[in-house]
């Protein structure tokens, strides 16, 4: 067999924790700005639980292939995915971020202000389910849901309503935590986790996958 061919493969190698350091140390770098973010945030009190810088990396390069000027998140805690996503988009974009904590959302305006991008990220104050029925049908060319994940399924034909067709849908956590295939997980939210990873992969409205990145992003492509 030609060693070319035996090079060929069919299936993906396995990926370990050494093949994250190896991407990690060939991505684009999250920035001084972002680094102080997670400090002064952990110094508020905000848990540790944004994106990785590379999974930042990923979603600003899917905004801008998909040339996104509009984008609609769930989940801001300290804006810190926010603002990674309107680092993506044109100096007319805008990201729509929705955050339930009115604490998390003051930090995370403050810091949109101080930022590169500021004037590109509006937060509102309120529940994933009861903001998303206020953007139009068809107004957003991306969506981002990093929130409570039993929210996901409405949040998910929310985002298909909101997104035109043919826009990206992003949705975190799909590893659970690192909890998606343990017997036991102790988390409360992996069961609605699993179930929503099922609702994507039988959902014949989008055209989706699980890229390994992080802790599981769903790709997806609506419509
Ligand atoms: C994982 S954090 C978001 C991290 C952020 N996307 C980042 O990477 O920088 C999830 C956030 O969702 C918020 N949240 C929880 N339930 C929510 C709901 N029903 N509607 C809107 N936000 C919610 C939490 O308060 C928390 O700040």
């Amino acid at each position: 067999m030609l060693a070319s061919m035996r090079r060929m493969s069919s299936s993906s190698s396995q990926v370990t924790a050494e093949h994250f350091a190896y991407v990690a140390a060939r991505t684009a770098g999250e920035g001084d700005f972002l680094a102080g973010l997670k400090q002064r945030a952990a110094a508020a009190g905000l848990p540790a639980i944004w994106i990785s810088p590379e999974q930042a990396s990923l979603m600003r390069i899917l905004l801008r292939l998909c040339g996104a000027r509009r984008v609609v998140e769930v989940g801001t805690l300290g804006g810190y995915s926010a603002i990674a996503m309107a680092r993506g988009l044109p100096a007319d974009g805008r990201v729509d971020t929705i955050e339930i904590d009115a604490d998390r959302a003051a930090f995370a305006r403050t810091e949109v202000a101080a930022s590169d991008v500021a004037g590109r990220v509006e937060v509102h104050v309120g529940a994933g389910a009861d903001v998303l029925p206020g953007f139009a049908d068809g107004s957003a060319d991306a969506a981002f849901l990093d929130a409570d994940k039993s929210g996901y399924p409405v949040y998910l034909a929310e985002c298909r309503r909101i997104v035109r067709p043919g826009g990206l849908i992003m949705v975190d956590n799909a590893f659970a935590f690192g909890q998606l295939l343990d017997e036991t997980p102790s988390d409360p939210e992996v069961s609605a986790v699993r179930a929503f990873n099922d609702l994507m992969a039988a959902d014949e409205g989008t055209d989706g996958i699980i890229v390994p990145i992080g802790d599981g992003l769903w790709v997806a492509v609506n419509g």
